[in-house]
């Protein structure tokens, strides 16, 4: 048995307990397992690397991802897939793990389709596969999220300001909602929510008239007003998989309160440092086990599904139902959330 593995969008720590644990435990097999550079463009361009026990030492607790990834898609171009289904035949793949989320599942959707054996792997720090209680990388974004939440209290306080931070989460708040209950934000604003910017202001200035000199304002990527309802974007392009870059809403959101309340506002957009480094234990946990049963899922000829976690146990669930759609926050926790806010 010969088995190629990929990784495929945003990096996302983890990645490296996934690919290390499958080597290992395909080796307990006696299966053979590939690694495909860069994504789906690996498999256009037939870019492989041989993976063993020792080429896989040691990588457990590094970030990133050892194989590289892009955000290509295969299906944008006819050749493309050709490319991509001769690549199989040529280096023998008899199965493919695919390491990613909704964009890369869906194109190993249609590669099962097409009659590919193919097995996925949940991963996203922005927490909104279906099908799965949670997707590796998650908890590692949500510590760094609380930790800087943490750190904006302390410099929030000292300086009386407002201080925004803004989060990854294109369109499900679970980072924004789980770090900004943890770090006891004092407002969250999430795409599943729309804002209305004078009610965020009015909590802001009830808050000192309490006599409380701060307030932190926890938002995700995605949020948007109720009022002219539109994402803030870098610029005007998007990906292979019809995505925008947003980034930017914190900064016109920290303009607005200042504005309008006369509170010094500061903004902090977290970006990328939420994806690198070292994933949790939680991370690393999860990962292992999802790499491990992911070989169990071809050992058992199950393919077009994903491993998944629900409660505490590892099953697999369809590829179909993980893509159907976005799993966006669960609003009886927001509702926690708010509870707290102001
Ligand atoms: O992978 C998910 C994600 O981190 C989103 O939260 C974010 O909008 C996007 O990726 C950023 O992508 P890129 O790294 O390509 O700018």
């Amino acid at each position: 048995m010969k088995i190629g593995i990929l990784t495929g969008g945003g990096d996302c720590p983890g990645e490296n307990a996934v690919i290390r644990a499958v080597v290992k435990k395909a080796d307990k097999y006696g299966y053979s397992v590939i690694g495909i550079k860069r994504g789906w463009l690996g498999l256009i361009n037939g870019e492989v690397e041989p993976l063993t026990n020792f080429s896989v030492s040691g990588i457990l607790p590094r970030g990133g991802t050892i194989l590289g990834t892009s955000r290509t898609n295969p299906f944008k171009k006819e050749e493309d897939v050709q490319k991509v289904m001769s690549n199989i035949k040529k280096f023998g793949f008899d199965a493919l793990i695919a390491i990613g989320g909704e964009d890369t599942l869906g194109v190993a959707k249609k590669l099962f389709d097409k009659g590919v054996n193919v097995v996925g792997v949940p991963k996203t720090i922005d927490n909104d596969l279906s099908a799965t209680d949670y997707t590796f990388g998650f908890d590692t974004a949500v510590s760094i999220a609380t930790e800087a939440i943490d750190r904006l209290h302390t410099t929030a306080e000292s300086h009386d300001r407002v201080m925004v931070i803004e989060v990854m989460g294109r369109h499900a708040g679970w980072i924004a909602t789980i770090a900004g209950i943890a770090g006891g934000a004092d407002c969250i604003l999430i795409p599943e929510k729309p804002f209305d910017i004078k009610e965020v202001c009015e909590l802001v200035n009830n808050r000192h008239k309490r006599g409380r000199r701060f307030s932190i304002i926890a938002v995700a990527e995605g949020a948007m007003p109720v009022k002219g309802t539109k994402l803030v974007a870098q610029d005007e392009s998007v990906d292979a998989f019809g995505h925008i870059r947003l980034g930017g809403v914190g900064n016109i959101i920290g303009k607005e309160i200042e504005k309008r309340t006369g509170f010094e506002t500061r903004v902090t957009i977290l970006g990328h440092i939420q994806r690198g480094g070292t994933p949790s234990a939680f991370d690393r946990v999860l990962a292992t086990r999802y790499g491990v049963a992911a070989v169990d899922l071809i050992k058992n000829n199950e393919f077009g599904k994903m491993v998944a976690l629900r409660g505490n146990k590892i099953v697999s669930a369809n590829l179909e139902d993980a893509i159907a759609k976005l799993k966006t926050v669960d609003l009886d926790l927001y509702n926690i959330a708010e509870i707290f806010f102001g």
